[in-house]
């Protein structure tokens, strides 16, 4: 027997020499201290040792599984203790190191310019509404005096996606939502998408505009006129005049055409003014009666005004961006330049 345990005791030393993982350390535990392992082999042999002969021999089987035992134990203290350090090594982070930098968007021209107009509108008192871009043929027209055989329909070719249903050519729909829910006074602003069969160097298929609509008692075109001086004023600069051409819109009356002064030459004519000092810039008008009354708003007693630009055309102008093309193509290397 003893020699059974020394060959035991010299094949553990053996199998244990060049483990360096606690895994395989794990997987010859196992050969002789598991269920059935070499030592729990043994000790199941005891049945058929003499019962004089059990306690000497039980006593040197314990020894040797404690022997074992510890042998594993120790190892596997410092095989697990290497390991740590390994796993250490390999994750170590210099905390000194300088951030790599992520790269840096800019906001797109149009969201610059629509959130100038929001800061500048909201300066004076408007709030921003956002209609829906589907929108029914009742709010984007025959609320708005259009009704379906008006000849002022063909001013916008329509994207029609069913008898009813149609993108928006015009943020002025959302006038009518507001209206409908909200009693005057009331300074309302509009911004979004819209969509018209449209496609050259200054037209796109989908483009944004900024919608402005103001009803209280005693609104003139005065007001119109004095809060477009502001506005021009703070967007395109001290210097800048404005001018109202008579024009036609179904939902205002009188309506007008507004220009600025153009920012290129100062007003002496030039390739960009086309040689006339002026730039148009938006529509506007006060608002029609028969606009009020479909939305319940007394024309007697309230009158307003309204007026709607595009935002695309706002940012050409503002930043000298001569294709419309360009605000839509998500170019980076236009895109860089508005880094703020
Ligand atoms: N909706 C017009 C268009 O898309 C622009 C416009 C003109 C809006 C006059 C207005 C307005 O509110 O009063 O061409």
């Amino acid at each position: 027997m003893q020699d059974k345990i020394n060959e035991i005791e010299r094949q553990v030393d053996e199998s244990v020499k060049d483990v360096t993982s606690s895994k395989s350390l794990q997987e010859i535990k196992l050969k002789f201290l598991g269920k059935t392992g070499k030592i729990s082999e043994l000790m199941k042999n005891m049945r058929d040792v003499p019962p004089e002969q059990r306690p000497s021999m039980g006593k040197l089987l314990n020894a040797l599984r404690q022997w074992t035992e510890e042998k594993f134990s120790s190892l596997e203290a410092l095989i697990k203790d290497a390991e740590l350090k390994k796993k250490y090594e390999i994750e170590k982070i210099d905390v000194t190191l300088p951030a790599k930098r992520a790269p840096e968007g800019a906001y797109h021209p149009n969201t610059l310019v629509r959130n100038e107009l929001i800061s500048i509108f909201s300066g004076m008192g408007f709030e921003v509404f956002e209609g829906p871009e589907i929108e029914n043929d009742y709010y984007n027209f025959t609320a708005l005096n259009t009704p379906a055989d008006h000849p002022a329909r063909d001013m916008q070719d329509t994207f029609y996606l069913s008898q009813d249903l149609l993108l928006r050519t015009q943020t002025s729909a959302g006038q009518i939502r507001y209206m409908e829910n909200k009693k005057p006074p009331l300074k309302v602003l509009s911004p979004g998408k819209v969509y018209r069969s449209d496609d050259d160097a200054t037209h796109s298929p989908m483009f944004s505009q900024m919608e402005g609509l103001v009803v209280d008692k005693g609104i003139t075109l005065c007001d119109l006129k004095g809060m477009l001086d502001e506005f021009a004023k703070k967007i395109f600069g001290t210097e800048i005049k404005t001018r109202l051409r008579p024009s036609y819109f179904p939902f205002t009356e009188p309506s007008v055409e507004v220009d600025v002064s153009c920012s290129e030459c100062g007003g002496k004519g030039c390739r960009l003014c086309k040689g006339t000092g002026w730039i148009e810039v938006l529509g506007a008008g006060m608002v029609n009666r028969r606009v009020l009354e479909v939305c319940g708003v007394d024309p007697d007693i309230y009158s307003g005004f309204a007026f709607g630009m595009g935002i695309e055309r706002i940012a050409m102008l503002k930043y000298g961006i001569n294709n419309m093309k360009f605000l839509f193509e998500g170019d980076t290397r236009l895109l860089k330049q508005f880094k703020a």
